[in-house]
């Protein structure tokens, strides 16, 4: 059922709830660019397996991220937002999306216009996305929504997804900044930390902390205090 309004009712910890499903979304988003970059690199004859392995990977996190937002935080932004036309347009999106998803889930990398497929895929996946970080969640920051409920909404749907359509994946926490911590905790434990992939930790990290998301022109701490 779609988190509504809150109307009257707050809660305290809405306001880190809300961080907690903008940072969600915007990691996926991120990974999801950061695998389409990935691809450029590859060449579809020499490394046809490893293509593979990250198309597929890359598919059922987009499946992943596609169903939350349509379950869950589309109807939710669409009964907040002034500018229901975004919701639209972005439903609209995800069905061309899931289109190239399915068409590529039956190809294989030797195909002629596999590498095609997924170079498009990531060309409408980039204005998708810039869309909902641009347009999208910036209104939808502002709006007053049950963002507790939803969080709890999202990530427990997330679980489900994840050992559905990803089963050998580990699930995440939600929050990067928890995820980063705790991975540096870890590694540092076994000592065998790189000082590559901490600064790259260090780096998402940072560029979460320094997002417009957390800016207070975007939130305003005394709004729960209403
Ligand atoms: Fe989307
Ligand atoms: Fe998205």
């Amino acid at each position: 059922m779609p988190t509504t309004r809150s109307g009257t009712s707050s809660s305290r910890g809405s306001s880190s709830a809300q961080n907690e499903i903008v940072s969600m979304l915007k990691e996926d988003h991120k990974r999801a660019k950061k695998s389409f970059a990935e691809f450029e690199k590859l060449d579809v004859h020499e490394d046809s397996e490893e293509c593979q392995a990250l198309v597929q990977k890359t598919l059922a996190e987009l499946e992943v991220h596609a169903a939350l937002e349509e379950e869950i935080f589309y109807p939710a932004a669409r009964g907040a937002l002034d500018e229901e036309d975004l919701i639209d347009e972005a439903e609209v999106e995800h069905m061309t999306l899931h289109m190239l998803v399915e068409q590529l889930k039956d190809m294989a990398p030797e195909e002629e216009k596999f590498a095609a497929t997924f170079k498009v895929l990531g060309e409408y996946a980039t204005h998708h996305i810039e869309e909902e970080e641009k347009e999208m969640l910036p209104q939808i920051a502002k709006a007053r929504l049950d963002w507790d409920n939803l969080l709890q909404q999202m990530t427990e749907r997330r679980e489900e997804l994840m050992e559905a359509l990803m089963p050998d994946v580990e699930p995440e926490a939600p929050s990067a900044k928890g995820k980063a911590k705790a991975k540096q905790k870890d590694e540092k434990g076994k000592g065998r930390t790189s000082q590559r992939e901490t600064e790259e930790m260090e780096e998402e990290t940072e560029e979460l902390a320094d997002s417009d998301w957390e800016h207070p022109s975007y939130i305003d701490p005394a709004r729960d205090e209403e």
